[in-house]
């Protein structure tokens, strides 16, 4: 086991978040200890001083001091605010994913973890990042609950069927870290891990050069929209245009045919190709399929991937000029790439109306 924290027994602190989850933590037991120790001895102490000394005494009444009732009210609530607002800090530093980020698909299974990069690497149980960058997981799952947790990070996350949740962290420290799955998820949960493997940018290059040739998410995603499933055929650009416009809208607000205005994040999209019914947009019929059943959790991730690139996002800014597979930008040259790289910054963690779980409201099918 690696240990070189300064705290004993604590996991190594290989992340920008360690030392401040280390510290909250440690003045939590600092916290416990101050109030243990005083009321344990105090226990004994009176004890001792007022045990039964003659059968029957009447003890002196006590009628109460402004002193002592304010002393205990006022310490703890201190103490009770500083604990909230340590958390509220580090939990407000974990939630929100910094706009410049690297990004990496993760797709939870029963029982691994399948990561894939900008770029198109694909890994299993074993993750390569690159150190002092920020890196954001965009993760779903095609089954049950699961959990992504690097304890050297101090971060973790659900996954969540049916929709994408989003993690970020910034390794300080190149090695080699546990990768656990913390939410119970079966037979095999205990087995289902693996390793983070933080590698200085250049060695990291040298990785994601030498991966063979992957269709990146953006590519495969491509691939999927005009031939493999044919939503090209309605949503590509020109006079047989029937579906929606899906040029630029990634991260714009998108008005429906019920009035409801929904944000085109992650989610949106997502919804979108499962249950299109649900969230027809303005000026069009409801007349898309249901691809529920037909893509499976990492086809989805590609065509997310493929349609925030249409916004000029492609959701990779590891690419140094080292990297040789950084094809995903040309790739859609002939779509407009108009339009707002901005939208990208709060994707999965915003109050998100499309949800599933949540009925949508009843589309009107008569427009
Ligand atoms: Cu997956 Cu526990």
């Amino acid at each position: 086991m690696q240990s070189n924290s300064w705290v004993p027994l604590f996991p190594e602190q290989a992340s920008t978040f360690a030392w401040q989850v280390d510290y909250l933590y440690f003045y939590l037991i600092l916290v416990s200890v101050a109030f243990s120790i005083p009321i344990v001895l105090a226990i004994f102490y009176f004890f001792v001083k007022y045990r039964e000394k003659e059968k029957y005494a009447t003890p002196d009444e006590i009628h109460g001091s402004i002193v002592l009732e304010t002393t205990w009210s006022i310490i703890p609530f201190v103490v009770s605010m500083t604990i909230f607002l340590g958390g509220a800090i580090i939990y407000y530093n974990q939630a929100r994913i910094p706009a410049e980020n690297m990004e990496i698909y993760v797709v939870g299974k029963q029982w691994m973890w399948k990561f894939q990069h900008g770029t198109g690497q694909r890994e299993i149980n074993e993750l390569h990042v690159p150190v002092n960058r920020k890196v954001k997981l965009m993760m779903t799952t095609e089954d049950v609950l699961h959990d992504v947790y690097i304890p050297a990070f101090r971060t973790k996350a659900d996954v969540v069927p049916g929709r994408y949740t989003t993690l970020w962290f910034e390794a300080t420290k190149p090695g080699k870290y546990h990768l656990y799955c913390a939410e119970y998820c079966g037979l095999n949960h205990s087995g289902m891990g693996g390793w983070v493997y933080v590698m200085p940018q250049d060695e990291f290059d040298n990785w994601l050069a030498g991966g063979g040739s992957n269709q990146t998410p953006v590519e495969a995603g491509k691939d999927l929209f005009t031939n493999k499933l044919g939503c090209a055929s309605c949503h590509a650009g020109g006079a047989s245009q029937r579906g929606a416009k899906l040029e630029g809208i990634f991260g714009t607000d998108i008005k429906l045919t019920n009035g409801q205005v929904v944000k085109a994040d992650e989610e949106y999209i997502r919804n979108s190709i499962l249950n299109p019914s649900s969230q027809v947009v303005e000026g069009y019929q409801p007349i898309m399929p249901t691809f529920k059943g037909q893509v499976t959790e990492e086809q989805l991730v590609a065509l997310v991937a493929y349609i925030k690139s249409l916004s000029g996002n492609t959701g990779n800014t590891s690419s140094t000029s080292t990297t040789p597979t950084s094809t995903s930008s040309s790739s859609n040259s002939t779509m407009t790439n108009t339009a707002n790289r901005a939208g990208n910054t709060n994707s999965g963690l915003s109050s998100n109306p499309n949800a599933p779980g949540r009925s949508p409201e009843p589309t009107n099918r008569n427009r």
